[in-house]
């Protein structure tokens, strides 16, 4: 049997950085995890659902991690419009956790559809609003930037 070719739904572009690297990097492996779930796409349930079972509570940690990490950095920097993000990412769980709940309760998980809506999520949240919200740090007053980076050696 041939091996199915690696397809990079989403390729990671410079135009997606929001110039903190940590942010960066974590935005660069979801980037690489829906990549590895659009490649396991494979229009057989059985063969799917297995590999959603083993994705999926590490997609949902990491996305969970990722929003915690994000949020307190913004809290750090006092960036404006933080409310607004904290519940992007909260509608954003509700409508991932509602298709998680959907799975568990029989109805059949659509992985393509699923890898598309993060593509979309990534593409709208991670390349427009993270970006512009932590494009504010570099206007910020110079002693943010600072308590900024104190919450960055916490996380890391
Ligand atoms: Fe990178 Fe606001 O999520």
């Amino acid at each position: 049997m041939m091996k199915k070719e690696y397809t990079e739904l989403i390729k990671w572009s410079d135009r997606f950085s929001c110039g903190i690297k940590l942010i960066d990097d974590q935005h660069k492996e979801l980037v690489i995890l829906v990549n590895e779930m659009f490649n396991h796409v494979a229009g057989n349930e059985i063969q799917e659902n297995e590999y959603i079972n083993e994705i999926i509570h590490k997609t949902i940690k990491y996305i969970k991690i990722h929003f915690v990490t994000e949020e307190k950095l913004m809290l750090a920097a006092k960036i404006p419009g933080y409310a607004a993000h904290k519940k992007a990412h909260a509608r954003f769980i509700i409508t991932v956790v509602d298709a998680i709940n959907d799975y568990n309760a029989g109805k059949r998980f659509n992985l393509y559809a699923f890898t598309k809506f993060l593509k979309e999520w990534i593409l709208s949240h991670i390349a427009l609003m993270d970006k512009q919200y932590f494009g504010q740090i570099k206007i910020l007053p110079a002693e943010k930037p600072g308590q900024m980076r104190l919450a960055m050696q916490k996380q890391l």
